[in-house]
């Protein structure tokens, strides 16, 4: 699939993917790939080419690791990396391979974005959800005390590879939670095909069978590549559409303590987007089941755990950084998903019971 900003890049989905690393990194002198131990151990075996053939090619590779989780996600990680980096004489035309999840991803394209004002990164994601997410669209971040995500950069990869056999070693859970994502995808206005797929092969990919998988993974880079092509720096609001659901997640995830999985809260975060859309008769009745059929589909959740209040999502959303003081969501309706501001409490309320939420 190919991303079609300035300048395009190729996103290489498949079993063996990472085969063609050294195709990708071509005929740079020097590449320090950041990992995490327990990552790169699982992908050893795949990298065997194209470590041994940067130093056939009279180049040298490091590696370099960093911890795991949000907590790793930080500016000291950032430091620590570039640090290495200088340690290693990666110099400006050189390049760093990002072979992880997402907090891999992120903190290694960041640290990528500003080492010598910017050095090119290939993204190797390992989890679902960086397959299908975070690797693509040039988002780089890491977390502060004060929240997520909150200092970063646009840097687009010069490449992604997303070799689905990494996908044999993921825990459940976090397979789960690319799943989340995959159902954003199949019920957004450019998500046909992966709907399909979804319908066609959903046993094989709950399976985890490589053929499945990388049909559907690179389905839905697709439809992130079009969306990411037409707002690659978030300035249309045609990327809002890939906040579809989050808006109600990231309250889940914050109210709930983190026990319910980020897949897991955008699954009950698409129900509760599309009831609310459907309340302000912006869609059907018809979008409320075909949401539902899809995430029940793959053994997501669509309604909320028991100890969930209203008053407590309602003021984390009214938190939320895409808020423009109010509440902001991301709803389907006549024009496609787009963020609407502020829709009447009733609307909302209504909405929150249909996902579960008592009072
Ligand atoms: N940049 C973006 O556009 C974007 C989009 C979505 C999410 N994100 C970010 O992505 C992060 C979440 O990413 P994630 O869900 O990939 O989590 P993660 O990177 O924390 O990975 C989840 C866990 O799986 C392990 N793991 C990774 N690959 C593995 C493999 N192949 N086998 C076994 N274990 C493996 C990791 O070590 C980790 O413990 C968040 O920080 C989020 O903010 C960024």
């Amino acid at each position: 699939v190919t991303v079609a900003v300035e300048p395009p890049y190729d996103v290489v989905v498949g079993a063996g993917a990472l085969g063609e690393l050294s195709a990708l990194v071509g005929d740079r002198r020097q590449v320090v790939v950041v990992s995490q131990r327990a990552v790169f151990d699982a992908c050893r075996d795949k990298l065997v080419g194209f470590l041994g053939g940067s130093e056939a090619r009279g180049g040298t590779h490091g590696v370099v690791f960093m911890g795991d989780g949000e907590q790793a996600k930080s500016f000291a990680a950032v430091e620590l990396l570039c640090r290495e980096f200088a340690r290693e004489g990666l110099l400006r035309g050189d390049a760093i391979v990002a072979l992880g999840g997402g907090v891999v991803g992120d903190t290694a394209g960041f640290a990528a974005a500003v080492y010598h004002r910017g050095v090119a990164v290939v993204q190797a994601p390992t989890t679902l959800l960086a397959m299908v997410d975070a690797a693509v669209g040039g988002k780089t971040a890491v977390n502060l005390p004060e929240g997520k995500n909150l200092v970063g950069s646009f840097h687009q990869p010069a490449a992604v590879v997303a070799d689905t056999t990494t996908l044999d070693s993921l825990p459940e859970a976090e397979f789960r939670c690319g799943l989340g994502e995959v159902a954003k995808y199949a019920l957004l206005p450019q998500g046909a095909e992966v709907a399909a797929i979804l319908d066609t092969c959903r046993t094989a990919i709950l399976a985890r069978d490589a053929a499945a998988l990388e049909q559907l993974v690179a389905a839905c880079v697709a439809v992130k590549a079009e969306i990411v092509a037409a707002d690659p720096q978030e300035r249309t609001g045609a990327r809002a559409a890939l906040n579809y659901g989050h808006t109600l997640a990231h309250a889940l995830e914050t109210t709930s303590g983190h026990s319910l999985a980020h897949g897991e809260a955008v699954a009950i975060g698409l129900v509760f987007a599309a009831q609310l859309a459907h309340s302000l008769e912006r869609v059907g009745a018809d979008v409320v089941e075909r949401t539902q059929a899809v995430i029940d589909g793959l053994g997501l959740p669509t309604t909320v755990p028991d100890d969930v209040t209203a008053d407590s999502l309602l003021e984390v959303m009214r938190r939320d950084k895409k808020a423009k003081g109010g509440l902001t969501f991301v709803l389907p309706g006549p024009h496609g998903v787009e963020s609407v501001d502020d829709p009447p409490i009733a609307a909302i309320d209504t909405a929150l019971r249909a996902v579960g939420v008592a009072g």
